[in-house]
């Protein structure tokens, strides 16, 4: 456990060099408003959760009081209704003076004073989906620059109210603008899942140039059926998603409901298991100021977090669909180690699934394990050693895996079958192996 928390803790210092902008090498974590306080602009009756500066500060405070921050959900963003009707008198946006009566500039100090970093929303359009003055092309450059000046650390720009030519000029435009600008900015463009999020009309190539996350697909909704509709797409689009990811570059199945009201705790479990098998931004919508302690865990588990932010930053696969229900998903990680998902699909009980690494196409050897969510260390495992996983309906069982201590020190590398995963998963996925960092 010591080893494997450890290895854990040096996936967090991920060193930022590279590609573009240089941000974003491990998956952005944090918080943003959209799926949990949408466009609520009635301050008058309902203070606590319309968008206003309040909700913004009393996120920061949790995130920065209550252990968060230290996880790495450093990014709080402002999603769309922030802004005012209308440009001010130099054409550059502003935020509703009634419900940001201090302005941005001043939300962002106290969000940085925090330790903490602040994301943004714009539309490469002439409206935001909700209305609100969007970015037309001879606007992009003002409105980099003024986020800019405001100490942004982040733009989500969305694609409401625009076509697939002004898309195609709007987001690498953006991206240009904002890397003009000389302060780093995560980017990330919803212009895939206004295309189909599939080629030949989405270019995953040229997306991983411009962007540091993209949404491929719909908004997620607070419901089991919509994280189900979300993963079903990614996994079976898997050949096309997997290889558009990699350190700086994220797919971005939207938002963690965890915490919110329509996920049961297997559920949500689930979805904290897939999202970091898919190497997926974690930003969760909830509300922080009363999320059940359940919840909590789910999203503060340490070794979730780990595989999530592995800094490899290679996307998992889905490798088996059973009949029964059960579908066993992959994610190669730094260090000869692996994550594996046990997933049920399943609406009756908890059903008893016998496999073993072998079958799964891990090489010959002797493995450690450990068991994600009830946090347990289990037994020595060879690969050819049959095992069972209970997995509860709508439910997981997430295992980090790890090559035995003694067994890599003189034997083979643990690098995994070419047969079953090596050629589908992307240039990262066979790099020479490299001994656990102890
Ligand atoms: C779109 C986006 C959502 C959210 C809303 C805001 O639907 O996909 O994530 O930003 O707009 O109006």
């Amino acid at each position: 456990m010591q080893r494997c928390a450890l290895t854990l803790v040096l996936a967090f210092s991920s060193a930022a060099l590279a590609l573009d902008n240089g941000l974003m090498r491990t998956p952005p974590m944090g918080w943003l408003a959209w799926e949990r306080f949408r466009c609520d602009i009635d301050c008058q009756n309902d203070p606590q959760n319309c968008i206003s500066e309040t909700l913004f500060t009393d996120m920061a405070d949790r995130l920065a009081e209550d252990g968060w921050r230290e996880l790495g959900y450093v990014y709080i963003n402002i999603d769309d209704c922030w802004s005012s009707k209308e440009r001010d008198n130099q054409g550059r946006l502003q935020a509703d003076p009634k419900r940001f009566p201090r302005g941005i500039p001043r939300l962002s100090r106290y969000i940085h004073d925090r330790g903490l970093k602040l994301g943004i929303y714009g539309d490469i359009g002439t409206h935001t989906c909700g209305g609100y003055p969007g970015t037309t092309l001879d606007k992009v450059q003002t409105d980099a620059q003024t986020f800019a000046d405001w100490g942004i650390d982040m733009l989500k720009l969305d694609g409401c109210y625009s076509n697939s030519t002004y898309q195609e000029l709007g987001y690498p435009m953006m991206s240009k603008a904002l890397n003009a600008t000389g302060r780093p900015i995560g980017y990330s463009c919803s212009w895939p899942a206004y295309q189909g999020g599939l080629p030949p009309k989405v270019n995953y190539t040229q997306l991983g140039q411009i962007c540091n996350l993209w949404r491929n697909y719909a908004d997620i909704q607070d419901s089991w059926d919509s994280v189900l509709g979300i993963v079903d797409w990614f996994f079976e689009n898997q050949d096309v998603l997997q290889p558009a990811a990699g350190p700086g570059q994220w797919n971005d199945p939207d938002m963690l409901l965890i915490g919110d009201f329509g996920l049961s705790l297997d559920q949500s479990r689930a979805q904290m298991a897939l999202w970091a098998i898919m190497a997926a931004p974690l930003f969760m919508s909830n509300d922080l100021r009363t999320i059940s302690s359940g919840a909590r865990a789910i999203l503060q588990n340490k070794v979730a977090i780990g595989i999530n932010q592995d800094q490899r930053g290679v996307q998992g696969r889905r490798l088996i669909k059973e009949k029964s229900g059960i579908e066993v998903y992959l994610r190669p990680l730094s260090n000869g180690a692996s994550a594996l998902v046990f997933f049920s699909r399943r609406t009756d009980m908890p059903y008893r699934y016998m496999t073993s690494l072998k079958t799964l196409g891990y090489t010959a050897g002797v493995y450690e394990a450990f068991d994600v969510f009830p946090e347990k260390r289990l037994p020595e495992l060879k690969d050819t050693t049959e095992f069972v996983v209970s997995v509860n309906p709508s439910g997981v069982v997430m295992w980090y895996i790890y090559p035995a201590a003694d067994w890599w020190k003189g034997a083979e590398p643990g690098r995994f079958s070419e047969k079953l995963i090596g050629p589908k998963f992307h240039r990262y996925a066979n790099e020479a192996y490299a001994p656990l960092v102890l």
